[in-house]
């Protein structure tokens, strides 16, 4: 085994906080729209809770941008040019997850500090951070106070609009924690892939190293 310094300690502060805020956004969220219904802690602590959790969350987001875009460490998250490499290797990924991860099959990706993503994290690691994350931190700012931007938020269609998309993609995040938790638990052990995240390296077999 060789330990290979796969993630930078700005994305693992910027991980790790994103996570947790995540979920306390997701608890205060389900209160917040089911009031009546479930009352964990008071309804106004449950507001503020979410708006200062959301803003500390947009602030994270940019540090995490900014380390990206003033490193070369972006190469992770440069997309595949090829959309025949992309879906095939899309495929071998899934095959794998599918099906050879239980005949014990290796991965077939290989990680590398430039190439830590494979080709199903890639892609939709690009859409998460790139598109769906800056999409709700946005409507729920707008959501944040629809006086101060009723302008916007009479653009996009009205509040009902705005609300529906922001909890859409609430529920979209549900899910993704819950598989992305899944696929994080499939590395050489079931810890592998947390503690990399705490530690900053991942273990990989010596004759995997360098491929992909
Ligand atoms: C709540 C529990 C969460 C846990 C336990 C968790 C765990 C992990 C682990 C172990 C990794 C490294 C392995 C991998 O790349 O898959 C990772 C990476 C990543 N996670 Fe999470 N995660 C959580 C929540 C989230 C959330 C809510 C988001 C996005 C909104 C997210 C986005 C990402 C991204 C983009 C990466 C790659 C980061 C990079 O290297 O640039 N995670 N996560």
């Amino acid at each position: 085994m060789k330990k290979l310094y796969i993630h930078p300690l700005p994305v693992r502060i910027w991980h790790w906080t994103n996570a947790s805020g995540f979920v306390v956004l997701i608890l205060t969220g389900l209160q917040i729209r089911y009031l009546g219904l479930i009352e964990v802690i008071p309804f106004k602590l449950a507001v503020n809770l979410h708006n200062w959790i959301g803003f500390v969350l947009i602030g994270n987001f940019f540090l995490w941008l900014l380390f990206y875009v003033l490193s070369d460490k972006i190469k992770v998250y440069h997309p595949e040019l090829s959309p025949t490499k992309h879906f095939r290797d899309s495929f071998r990924q899934l095959k794998y997850y599918g099906y050879g991860i239980f005949k014990g099959d290796p991965n077939p990706h290989h990680v590398s500090a430039y190439h830590k993503f494979n080709a199903m994290q890639s892609m939709s690691y690009q859409i998460i951070m790139m598109l769906v994350v800056p999409i709700q931190f946005y409507t729920g700012l707008l959501l944040w106070d629809v006086k101060r931007f009723a302008g916007a938020v009479a653009f996009f269609g009205g509040v009902r609009v705005v609300d529906t998309v922001h909890v859409l993609i609430f529920i979209f995040f549900v899910g993704f924690i819950f598989v992305h938790v899944y696929l994080a638990t499939l590395g050489h052990t079931r810890t592998a892939h947390f503690k990399a995240m705490f530690t900053g390296y991942e273990e990989v077999e010596d004759e995997a190293v360098g491929q992909s």
